[in-house]
C-alpha cells in the first residue's frame, strides 16, 4: 500500500471514484453525467437532472411521468413527524430542524435492503418529496402556522414556494426556484459529500446518511455561506462603502464571503448564471441596492484577490434571489440542502454500488507510554 503524506482537509486527496460530476476549476467547467450545468440549467428541470444524476441517464418520458408522479404522491409527512417539529424550539436554526426530521424519517421507514433496487427508489422518491415539505412545514410552524398540504397541480420547486408562502408562486420565481435547486445538485466530493458517502459506507439507512450530510453543509464554510453573505451586504450597506469595507477585511485577514473555493480558481459557472437570473429577477420586480453592493464588491474582489484565483463561488448571489422572493435568510442553506439531496443520493446509491467502509488513517501526535495520573498530583 502506498503511504500518502498527510494533507489538511484532504487537499487534492482522491476519496472515491464517481461517475455523477465534474468539476474544472481552472475553466469554471461543471458537468452532471457529462452535460454542461449551463445546458441542464436552460433546458432541464430539477426533477429530471435529479433522475439524471441518480440513475446515470436522462428519463424518457414515460420514466419522468412516473418519478414525477411518485414524488407528487410522497409529499405529504406523518401527523407525528409533524407533531416531533412542533416540539421544536422557534429559535432554533431551520438546518438543526431538517437534520433532526430527515433523521426522524428512518424511524418510520426502517426496513433496510440495501440490494433491493425498489427499496433504493422508494428512499429517493420518499426523501425527495418529504423534505421540502419539512422545510416549509417548520418554517410556518415556527411562526405559530399550520403547515400547507402540497399541491399536486404544482410542480417541485413551484409547490415548494406554495407551501412556504402559503401563495401560488409567479412563473418567473418557480422556473427561477427550479433552476436554483438544478445548479445545487450535485457538486463533486464536497463535505457534504464526502459525510454522505461517509455514512453510506457502513450500511446504514439512507435517512442517516441525509442527516449526517444536512449536518455538515449546515456550516458558514460551506452551505452557510449564503446566508453570511447577506449579513455582509448589509454590514457594507453602500456602494461607497465597498473598498474600505474589503480593505478592512483583508487588513484583518478575514474572508469574503461567497468567494473563494477550494477547486474553482476562476468565477464559479454556478455564479454567473445565479448573476443573470438576479438580473431576470429584479427587472421583473425592481432593483436591489444589495445586488449593487454586491456586483461592486465582485469587481473590488477581483482586483485585489483574482491574482489568488479568489472569485464568487455558488453562494454569492443565491442569497440575493431568495431575498428577493421574500425567503428568510436562514433558509437559504435548507433550500441548498433541498436541493443537494438529489447529489447525495447519488452518491449514496453509487457507494453502494461497491462498497467499502471508509476507514482512514491519522498521523498521531500524542504521547506515548504516559501513566495515569493520581487527582491529587495533577494540575
Ligand atoms: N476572502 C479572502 N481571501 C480568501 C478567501 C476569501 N473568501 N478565500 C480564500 N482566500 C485566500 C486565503 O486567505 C489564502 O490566502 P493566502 O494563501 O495568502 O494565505 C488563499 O486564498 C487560500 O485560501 P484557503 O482558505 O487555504 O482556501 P481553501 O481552499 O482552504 O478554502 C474556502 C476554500 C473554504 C471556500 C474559502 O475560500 C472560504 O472560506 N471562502 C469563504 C466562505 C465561502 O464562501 N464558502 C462557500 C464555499 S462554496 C460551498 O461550499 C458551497
Amino acid at each position: 500500500m502506498t503511504v500518502c503524506e498527510y494533507r489538511p482537509g484532504l487537499e487534492g486527496i482522491p476519496a472515491a471514484e464517481s461517475a455523477i460530476s465534474h468539476v474544472d476549476g481552472q475553466r469554471g467547467v461543471l458537468e452532471y453525467r457529462g452535460i454542461k450545468i449551463e445546458e441542464l440549467a436552460e433546458k432541464s428541470n430539477f426533477l429530471e437532472t435529479t433522475y439524471l444524476l441518480i440513475w446515470g441517464k436522462l428519463p424518457t418520458k414515460p420514466e419522468l411521468e412516473a418519478f414525477e408522479s411518485e414524488i407528487r404522491y410522497h409529499r405529504r409527512i406523518k401527523y407525528r413527524i409533524v407533531d416531533m417539529m412542533k416540539c421544536f424550539p422557534e429559535s432554533g436554526h431551520p438546518m438543526d430542524a431538517l437534520q433532526a426530521s430527515a433523521a426522524a424519517l428512518g424511524l418510520f421507514y426502517s426496513r433496510r435492503d440495501l440490494h433491493n433496487p425498489a427499496y433504493i427508489r422508494a428512499a429517493v422518491v420518499r426523501l425527495m418529496a418529504k423534505i421540502p415539505t419539512m422545510v416549509a412545514a417548520f418554517q410556518l410552524m415556527r411562526n405559530g402556522n399550520e403547515p400547507v398540504r402540497p399541491r399536486d397541480d404544482l410542480g417541485y420547486a413551484g409547490n415548494f414556494l406554495y407551501m412556504l408562502n402559503e401563495r401560488e408562486p409567479d412563473p418567473l420565481s418557480a422556473r427561477i426556484m427550479d433552476i436554483c435547486l438544478i445548479l445545487h445538485a450535485e457538486h463533486t466530493m464536497n463535505a457534504s459529500t464526502f459525510s454522505a458517502r461517509v455514512t453510506a459506507s457502513t450500511l446504514t439507512d439512507p435517512y442517516a446518511v441525509v442527516a449526517s450530510a444536512v449536518g455538515t453543509l449546515g456550516g458558514p464554510l460551506h452551505g452557510g455561506a449564503n446566508e453570511e453573505v447577506i449579513a455582509m451586504l448589509e454590514e457594507i450597506g453602500s456602494v461607497e462603502n465597498v473598498r474600505p469595507y474589503l480593505d478592512n477585511c483583508l487588513e484583518r485577514k478575514s474572508k469574503i464571503m461567497g468567494f473563494g473555493h477550494r477547486v474553482y480558481k476562476v468565477k464559479d459557472p454556478r455564479a454567473t448564471i445565479l448573476q443573470g437570473l438576479a438580473e431576470q429577477l429584479f427587472e421583473k420586480f425592481g432593483s436591489d441596492k444589495y445586488y449593487e453592493i454586491a456586483v461592486e464588491l465582485e469587481r473590488a474582489v477581483e482586483e485585489r484577490l483574482g491574482h489568488k484565483g479568489i472569485y464568487p463561488n455558488v453562494d454569492f448571489y443565491s442569497g440575493l434571489l431568495y431575498r428577493k422572493m421574500g425567503i428568510p435568510t436562514d433558509l437559504f442553506t435548507p433550500i441548498f440542502a433541498i436541493a443537494r439531496v438529489a447529489g447525495w443520493l447519488a452518491h449514496w446509491k453509487e457507494q453502494l454500488e461497491e462498497n467499502r467502509i471508509y476507514r482512514p488513517t491519522q498521523v498521531y501526535t500524542g504521547y506515548h507510554e504516559s501513566h495515569y495520573t493520581p487527582m491529587e498530583k495533577r494540575y
